[in-house]
């Protein structure tokens, strides 16, 4: 039959079809991050992820409208196979995803399905670029692993060196010799594989969210999905901004502590209150730090590209704090209480002053905050925030 010739059941069965199909894409790609070390071909690898999950989601929500009538629907789910990842297999998957969506937009099109017919377009513009860009490392070839910096299960295009000993300090000093243009580019270059780190664990994170809840959670993986495409849009403004300096990008050494410090806790709220609540949250404070650091410096380029990782890291905050309270309620700062002192043997978060009004407005509770100012020798909360009261406290 002609793709034009799909009846509507047809055509929605083949909407479920492509859905699934674009989620096991999804999948095959997170689970292929830590195969590889190339720092632009693990943010290419995770985009597309990320791409193929909004896919994957507005295709399932366009079902979802359609409601008792999707009770005619015939699907079988696809079992996500274990194949080696290899940049040939993702490039036919994705090329058969393109040739299925060109196939909805025509029958859509024919039809008077404008929304679908849509979503179909805009979904082969983003994914076509994502094509090109794989046919182009499988032209090149990814650094052999021989060549890589390899530890903890990952791999890296550069040069790994231990975190040790108690909180990191020296803010003043680093502050100062920002100042220098090559120390600011190690700077930006070490902050771009932070970003690769959290790369890795929303990739792993997607992963296990799927595994261990596949009803009811899909929201969850949707939101990390969003995630994922923020933290390579970071990984990638950043490391674009060194070029744009005119240093070459990855000479820093580099840390893998966020990601140690999340693989030493087991349970999702606590991978979620590590990674969303702990770390990303003190990622808000620092990113929000650079902004003024950068502009004081007069680097103003920089300033603005931190001014948009604070607001998109403010809803990865948000996130994990929603999340964690729907998944174990008010014993949600216990949980944070206890991967914090976890996290202060493996991964000694950096001693910055916490952004109140920001963390505030993520949903960390007041009692956190002022006990997190407190630790930093500040003054109590409620001498800095005229309206705070104890009754609200949450
Ligand atoms: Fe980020
Ligand atoms: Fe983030």
């Amino acid at each position: 039959m002609s793709s034009s010739g799909l009846n509507f059941v047809e055509r929605y069965e083949h909407v479920l079809d492509l859905s699934d199909r674009a989620r096991s894409l999804g999948l095959a790609l997170c689970r292929a991050q830590r195969h590889f070390g190339d720092f632009f071909l693990k943010t290419l690898l995770a985009r597309v992820a990320g791409q193929v999950f909004w896919l994957h989601v507005a295709l399932a929500k366009k079902v979802e409208l359609l409601g008792p009538l999707s009770a005619r629907l015939q699907f079988s789910r696809r079992s996500v196979t274990a194949e080696p990842p290899t940049l040939k297999r993702f490039q036919s998957e994705l090329s058969a995803i393109n040739k299925s969506l060109r196939k909805l937009r025509k029958s859509a099109r024919n039809h008077v399905d404008t929304s679908l017919e849509f979503l179909a377009a805009d979904a082969l513009t983003r994914l076509e670029d994502c094509f090109a860009e794989i046919e182009l490392w499988i032209d090149d070839g990814p650094t052999p692993v021989t060549m890589l910096a390899a530890s903890d299960g990952l791999l890296r295009d550069c040069i790994l060196y231990e975190q040790t000993g108690p909180a990191r300090k020296g803010n003043e000093l680093r502050d100062r010799i920002l100042q220098k243009d090559s120390i600011r580019a190690l700077y930006l270059s070490a902050n771009a594989y932070l970003e690769l780190s959290a790369v890795d664990i929303v990739s792993d994170l997607i992963l296990i969210v799927d595994a261990e809840r596949p009803n009811g959670f899909q929201s969850l993986i949707a939101d990390l999905a969003r995630q994922l495409v923020d933290e390579v849009r970071h990984a990638e403004l950043l490391a674009n901004r060194v070029a744009d300096m005119g240093f070459e990008f990855g000479c820093a050494p580099v840390t893998l502590h966020s990601w140690r410090a999340y693989n030493s806790v087991n349970t999702l709220p606590e991978k979620l209150a590590m990674q969303h609540v702990l770390q990303e949250g003190v990622g808000l404070d620092a990113s929000a730090r650079n902004v003024k650091k950068l502009q004081d410096i007069g680097d103003l380029k920089s300033a603005d590209l931190y001014a948009q990782i604070v607001a998109d890291e403010m809803n990865h905050v948000r996130l994990g704090t929603r999340w964690l309270k729907r998944l174990v309620g008010r014993r949600m700062w216990k949980v944070v209480a206890k991967v914090e002192d976890v996290s202060k043997q493996i991964d000694p978060l950096p001693s910055i002053p916490i952004a109140v009004e920001l963390r505030l407005a993520c949903g960390f509770s007041r009692n956190y905050v002022s006990n997190r100012r407190l630790a930093h020798g500040a003054q109590d909360l409620k001498d800095h925030l005229p309206q705070w009261h104890n009754n609200c406290d949450t």
